[in-house]
């Protein structure tokens, strides 16, 4: 009979509950905005605009909506024409930025080519913005001021203080440099007290790289791209990938069935790791918790009220 190491982490140990952890984080968000609302007569209000019909968006937005009357928020959906021109667009972010009653505003990306997404993005009040993309908000928060903070960095960082407690002198690297995930990841991590490094697709012997960090982020959106052997014994991995990839099965693979996967390989990497966070079930769980944490912050500021602590 093969012998077991009695206290081996086996992988299901070492992966990272995003989605209970999000569960929590979603109870104390309600708990909050009913008290914001019984003290104040304040109810968070979220508004989501989706243009197009684009399915995994039109998914992505239903759960938001869902997730937002779950926790007692107001929930508005506008869903606009693929056709819709960007001043009718505009047009009504000038008028959800005047409504008293919305207090965060999310625009599904992507958008039509047709239209200009920074334009949009930069039309939101960025104190509505609880996406964090407006320029003013990547401002704020690369000088450290208060500001709205990208939500799946923010889960993401969540998580890590969840796993790791201090982050301090730790080496954090990011495999990613986008403005939604790669950047202000780096920034968080930075206000952790990390030592940063962002690789990218231009990065000389990203493996190397990779193997030496106590914290690997993975954020490019190519499936499994990181290896087992990329990781540093004992490292802590975030995988912010999502990918859709032919089913393992090839029967059903043939089928059209898919999966999802992320940017690691995650048995080879959890073979490696300390911990390490699935997909599904890690950070995505953590964006949309997130998304209605920033909601409540922007409606407690938009009225003056100071936020509870939504820590576990
Ligand atoms: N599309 C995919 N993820 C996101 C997100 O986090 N925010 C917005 N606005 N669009 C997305």
């Amino acid at each position: 009979m093969a012998e077991t190491i009695p206290h081996a982490p086996s992988i299901v140990d070492k992966a990272i509950d995003g989605k209970a952890f999000a569960a929590g984080l979603v109870d104390r968000i309600t708990g909050a905005s009913a008290r914001l609302r019984a003290d104040h007569g304040v109810q968070p209000g979220l508004a989501v605009v989706i243009v197009g019909e684009d399915p995994a968006s039109q998914i992505y937005v239903r759960n938001k909506g869902e997730t937002t009357l779950r926790a007692g928020m107001r929930s508005d959906t506008h869903r606009l024409d693929a056709g819709t021109s960007q001043a009718d667009l505009l047009a009504l972010i000038a008028q959800l930025n005047a409504d008293a009653g919305i207090h965060g505003i999310l625009v599904q990306l992507p958008l039509p080519g047709h239209i200009d997404s920074t334009a949009v993005l930069d039309a939101i009040d960025p104190d509505k913005d609880v996406d964090g993309f407006h320029v003013v908000n990547a401002g704020r928060l690369a000088v450290g001021l208060p500001g709205m903070v990208p939500c799946t960095p923010l889960g993401s960082v969540m998580l890590l203080k969840d796993a790791l407690g201090d982050l301090s002198g730790l080496n954090a690297v990011i495999v990613g440099r986008s403005n939604i995930v790669g950047k202000p990841m780096a920034q968080l991590l930075l206000a952790q007290n990390c030592t940063v490094t962002i690789a990218h697709s231009r990065s000389r012997d990203l493996p190397a790289l990779c193997r030496e960090a106590d914290i690997l982020v993975a954020a490019v959106g190519r499936p499994e791209m990181i290896r087992g052997d990329w990781i540093k014994p004992g490292a802590v991995v975030i995988d912010v990938g999502i990918n859709r990839v032919p089913s393992a099965d090839p029967v059903k693979a043939a089928e059209g069935k898919t999966r999802v996967v992320g940017d690691v390989a995650f048995k080879e990497a959890a073979a490696v790791a300390s911990r390490i966070t699935p997909v599904p079930g890690g950070v995505g769980p953590m964006t949309i918790a997130c998304l209605l944490a920033n909601t409540y912050v922007a409606a407690c500021r938009a009225n003056g009220v100071e936020p509870q602590p939504l820590d576990a």
